[in-house]
């Protein structure tokens, strides 16, 4: 993982070695930062160090293997995409409880190294693939899955409905996309949302767009309180700890390790009161209105 108390670790974003490993474009790395609740991109060499406590990094892993194991059928052939996995609680928890294959892509490769380290540790490590990608190239190359997984990834893959586009390429006819999200109640404002990072579409909005991009809607979860997650009590005690000890060591940093855990606050209030959270699984139809046009 990467530590920013090394040396050289401040130097570069992202590598397990604290290196930077390739360039990749301002938007890019605007929208990782914003994935990871990080106002500034300047954020990024220390994300690693910020969420060292954490395993699970946005989605909850037993909402989701409850929801493939429901409603697809499983066989040792089944293989799963999980984009954006994060530290690959998802990955590695639906391969040890459903004993599927899953690949797993994110671009922090300190984060596919600690996924690749637990599904060893969960004795997982023959069924999961962890690689570092983005994940607006992944979709180009990896199709055919029976099910792909974006958790708590916001606009990495663009608007919604680009989203749903990608997301629907990568499986085949009668595969089933999983996506954890947060959507805006039907009375709800743009405006009363304090961590504004991008515009959250209402429930009736995506669900228009589903049937758009030719999938239909199978089942809803709304999620209650995750206590393992980053939103509860002692993930913000943890998170706050993690940016101190930054703040001690680079003083002059303040104002950003400050700001993260503002923003991280303002994202758990957003979820409390501002926002719906929910976990849908969709079905791909076999074809949908745009190839139609
Ligand atoms: C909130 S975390 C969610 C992680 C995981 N899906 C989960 O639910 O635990 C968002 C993840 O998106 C990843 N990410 C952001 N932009 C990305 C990109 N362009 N390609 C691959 N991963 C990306 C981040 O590195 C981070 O791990």
């Amino acid at each position: 993982m990467n530590d920013p108390f090394q040396e050289d670790s401040a130097a570069g974003p992202l590598g397990a070695t604290g290196k930077s490993e390739g360039k990749m474009s301002t938007e890019t790395e605007e929208k990782l930062a914003a994935s990871l609740t990080a106002e500034t991109t300047e954020l990024l060499p220390f994300l690693p160090y910020l969420l060292q406590d954490f395993w699970e990094l946005g989605s909850d892993p037993m909402v989701i293997a409850e929801l493939i194991k429901e409603q697809v059928d499983l066989s040792e052939n089944t293989k799963v995409l999980d984009l954006a996995c994060g530290k690959g609680a998802v990955s590695v928890k639906i391969a040890q409880k459903l004993r599927v294959k899953v690949k797993g892509i994110d671009l922090i490769p300190a984060f596919t190294e600690f996924a690749a380290q637990k599904a060893k540790e969960f004795d997982v490590d023959d069924l999961c693939d962890f690689a570092v990608d983005d994940i607006n190239e992944a979709v180009k190359k990896e199709k055919d899955y029976d099910c792909v997984i974006l958790g708590a990834v916001g606009n990495v893959l663009g608007s919604p409905i680009e989203t749903l586009n990608k997301l629907r390429s990568t499986i085949r006819t009668g595969g089933h996309i999983v996506i954890d999200e947060c959507y805006l109640p039907d009375d709800g404002k743009q405006e009363d949302v304090r961590y504004n990072n991008y515009e959250y579409f209402t429930k009736k909005q995506w669900e228009a767009l589903f049937d758009k991009a030719g999938l239909e809607l199978i089942k809803t979860v709304l999620n209650s309180d995750d206590t393992e997650n980053l939103d509860s009590v002692s993930g913000m005690a943890a998170i706050t700890t993690r940016a101190n000890e930054l703040i001690e060591k680079y003083p002059d940093k303040k104002a950003i390790f400050e700001g993260y855990i503002r923003s991280q606050q303002n994202e758990y209030d957003d979820i409390d009161n501002s926002l719906v959270a929910v976990t849908w699984i969709l079905k791909k139809r076999g074809h949908h209105l745009e190839e139609l046009l």
